[in-house]
């Protein structure tokens, strides 16, 4: 089997990037190693920074985000029973973002890349990267049982922080932080209780409000890292919720059944360089970032469409600029979500550990974000994204 770029990962950086090369003429294979029922099914955080709409716009993949999508100006920061809105437009120039969960994202590339008969080949399993600084890499994969290898002319890892891209880039190196903490999230048939995402600060732990549609809840609760999902009751959890996210005004949070529950593990990750000779990484295969400034995505899309426009350059200029430049443009803004997640994540979670003097700073923090336009818009512009 033979093609220009091989995809490792069905994702949404190797789906979308399979989509922009389609657009550009370029020739791609995507394989993944889970079935396409999985992928579709997977749930992450599902916001989308305005730049990343725009992109699924420019591609051809946005008709049912611009019917389903909803609109947020604002998200709630909720800390000593008090809240406070942090007004997007009003703080960034007219920024918001869009909530539409990664699920459809993941289906709508899916079913736009099998349309046109481009071939993403699901339980198909990338074993190996090989001769990735050499003319012509190769991907040894497994299917069916039986082993073959795609021949190259580039391979883009796009194979999520446990694939086996990564482990080609022999020189890499790597940065990264484990927080005591986990998320226990889950999805309920119930109207969100607020029409904006709430953000809670509290001394029992972090908690958020969030949704997948008009009528159904997603919600996390702080647990510690290890936690069992099945050791929390349905009855447990709305409890819980209940005391964090309770407020001095008449505010209340309305109970649903329960139909999903996980645990999300929290990780600060990322690895340099993202190339290795005509080897790139993508997403979460070079970066992972805490879920609480719902970046993943959204950095996923910045990489691939980076690398698109490296390949489309090239193949039209014969100039391998971009492409050479590729890890350090990403890196860029990678590091720039890294350190908002970073700081948007301890500002609002309890270490186990914490003492007084930590309590006080982050209210102090979270006092300062309300009553400082400066503060605010800080906030705002990291959380509506970093521009390309
Ligand atoms: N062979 C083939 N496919 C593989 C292999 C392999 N050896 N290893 C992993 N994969 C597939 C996984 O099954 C998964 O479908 O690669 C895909 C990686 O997808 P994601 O983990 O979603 O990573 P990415 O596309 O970079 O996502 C970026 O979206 O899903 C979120 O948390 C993710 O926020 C991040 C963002
Ligand atoms: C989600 O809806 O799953 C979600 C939203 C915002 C986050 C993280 C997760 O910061």
């Amino acid at each position: 089997m033979r093609t220009t770029v091989g995809i490792i990962g069905a994702g949404p950086a190797g789906l979308l990037l399979a989509r922009l090369l389609h657009n550009a003429g370029i020739d791609s294979v995507v394989l993944e190693s889970h079935d396409r029922e999985y992928v579709e099914h997977r749930q992450r955080a599902g916001i989308l920074e305005q730049g990343t709409v725009d992109v699924l716009r420019a591609a051809g993949a946005a008709e049912r985000l611009d019917r389903e999508g909803l609109r947020h100006d604002g998200i709630e920061l909720r800390y000593a029973r008090t809240r406070h809105r942090v007004d997007f437009p009003a703080l960034t120039g007219g920024r918001s973002v869009t909530v539409y969960a990664q699920t459809e994202v993941c289906k709508d590339l899916i079913a736009l890349q099998l349309a046109d008969g481009g071939p993403l080949l699901f339980d198909t399993e990338a074993l190996a990267v090989e001769d990735a600084d050499g003319p012509s890499p190769r991907v040894r994969f497994r299917r069916d049982g039986v082993e073959e290898t795609l021949e190259c002319a580039y391979v883009v890892g796009c194979d999520g922080f446990w694939g086996v891209a990564r482990r080609a880039i022999p020189d890499g190196r790597t940065f990264e932080r484990t927080y005591p903490y986990s998320w226990l999230g889950i999805l309920a048939d119930v109207p969100p209780s607020h029409d904006e995402l709430v953000y809670a600060r509290h001394d029992r732990g972090f908690a958020l409000l969030s949704m997948r549609s008009p009528a159904v809840s997603r919600l996390y609760l702080q647990v510690p890292a290890g936690t069992d999902a099945d050791s929390w009751t349905d009855d447990e959890i709305w409890a819980e919720l209940d005391r964090r996210l309770e407020t001095d005004d008449d505010w209340t949070l309305q109970r649903g059944p329960i139909t999903q529950k996980s645990v999300t593990p929290m990780r600060s990750y990322v690895h340099e360089p993202m190339r290795h000779g005509r080897l790139f990484l993508a997403g979460d295969a070079a970066h992972i970032v805490p879920p609480t400034g719902a970046k993943g995505l959204n950095l996923a899309v910045g990489d691939v469409v980076t690398l698109a426009r490296a390949l489309t350059h090239e193949r039209d200029t014969g100039s391998p600029a971009l492409l050479d430049t590729y890890s350090a443009d990403c890196l860029r803004r990678v590091w720039q979500a890294e350190r908002f997640s970073y700081d948007m994540t301890s500002t609002l979670h309890r270490a186990p550990d914490a003492d007084p003097f930590e309590d006080r700073l982050q209210l102090a923090r979270l006092e300062r974000i309300a009553g400082s336009r400066a503060a605010g818009a800080e906030l705002a512009e990291g959380y509506t994204g970093f521009p390309y």
